[in-house]
């Protein structure tokens, strides 16, 4: 599949700033590409370094979810670098993982940093989210660390998650959700080429989890409510893009709607009944 149907401008960004060694992206953004969590937010420190660990304890959380265990197939779905299972590989010694990513670049990237380790097994491929090249049944586990905004249909990608998962299995997400619904016409993130610097994206209520949970035969297992726990990243995601007006504008706007809890910060598991 070629990376024509990608349009992901803030990793064009953060792809330039590593490939320019820029240090402090590298922290950033140079293992995990998603929001960082403080227990108690008040205690966030505003450095980079301690934003490396906020992403690192994200993680965990949503991979906490997932109920993994030694010897389990792992699927990462939207892997960015692969940071996700680049933690499992630090916990766990046999795993069988995959990561899966729409853009070429970020698979490139994630196979030069991530080894894996013991009796752990590591392959990247580059695949959508709503077909994912493997076969029925195959997976114990399915990831997916706050990427499903990005993808172009929820219910396709849904659907084929219960197909890959054995049943009994398990599917841990964390995603941000709208307190109300644009109708569809009205929704200036995802049709055509998206917004600028973030890209294409749609957001939903979690209403909408509820029911691909039931039409797909899921149960929903743990919700964890982390809006105030993630707020701390704000900060720093605008300082470090903070040549990019637009970039910066947008985390701004995305700031004060979690701050107003019209968006809100959620992990989710379910069990594939
Ligand atoms: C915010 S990043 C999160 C990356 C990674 N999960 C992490 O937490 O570090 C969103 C990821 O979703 C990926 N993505 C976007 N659309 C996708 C699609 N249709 N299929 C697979 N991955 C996709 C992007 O390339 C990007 O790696």
């Amino acid at each position: 599949m070629s990376n024509r149907r990608v349009n992901l401008p803030y990793f064009d960004e953060i792809l330039a700033e590593l490939e320019d060694q820029n240090e402090d992206m590298e922290t950033v953004f140079g293992k995990h590409i998603h929001w960082g969590y403080w227990e108690d937010p008040k205690k966030a420190e505003g450095t980079y370094e301690d934003f490396r660990r906020a992403t690192e304890l994200l993680c965990e959380k949503v991979w906490s979810l997932g109920k993994i265990k030694e010897n389990d197939f792992v699927l990462d779905v939207g892997c960015g670098f692969g940071g996700t299972l680049s933690s499992l590989n630090e916990v766990f010694s046999s795993l069988k993982m995959f990561g899966l990513n729409i853009d070429q670049r970020q698979i490139n990237r994630a196979k030069k940093i991530v080894k894996a380790e013991g009796e752990n097994q590591i392959d990247f491929v580059q695949g959508s989210a709503s077909k994912l090249p493997f076969k029925d049944n195959y997976f114990d586990v399915v990831l997916a660390v706050e990427c499903i905004f990005h993808f172009p249909d929820r219910d396709e990608f849904f659907r084929e998650v219960q197909r890959v998962l054995k049943p009994g299995g398990y599917f841990a997400i964390s995603d941000f959700v709208i307190s109300f619904q644009l109708p569809g016409s009205m929704n200036p993130f995802f049709k055509g080429p998206g917004i600028p610097f973030y890209g294409n994206i749609q957001l939903c209520r979690f209403q909408k989890y509820k029911d691909l949970a039931s039409k797909f035969n899921f149960e929903i297992l743990e919700v964890e409510e982390i809006t105030d726990n993630v707020l701390p990243t704000y900060p720093i995601v605008k300082n470090i893009f903070s040549k990019n007006k637009v970039g910066h504008f947008l985390t701004l706007v995305a700031q004060i709607s979690q701050l107003t809890k019209i968006i809100r910060y959620k992990n989710i598991s379910f069990q594939k009944k």
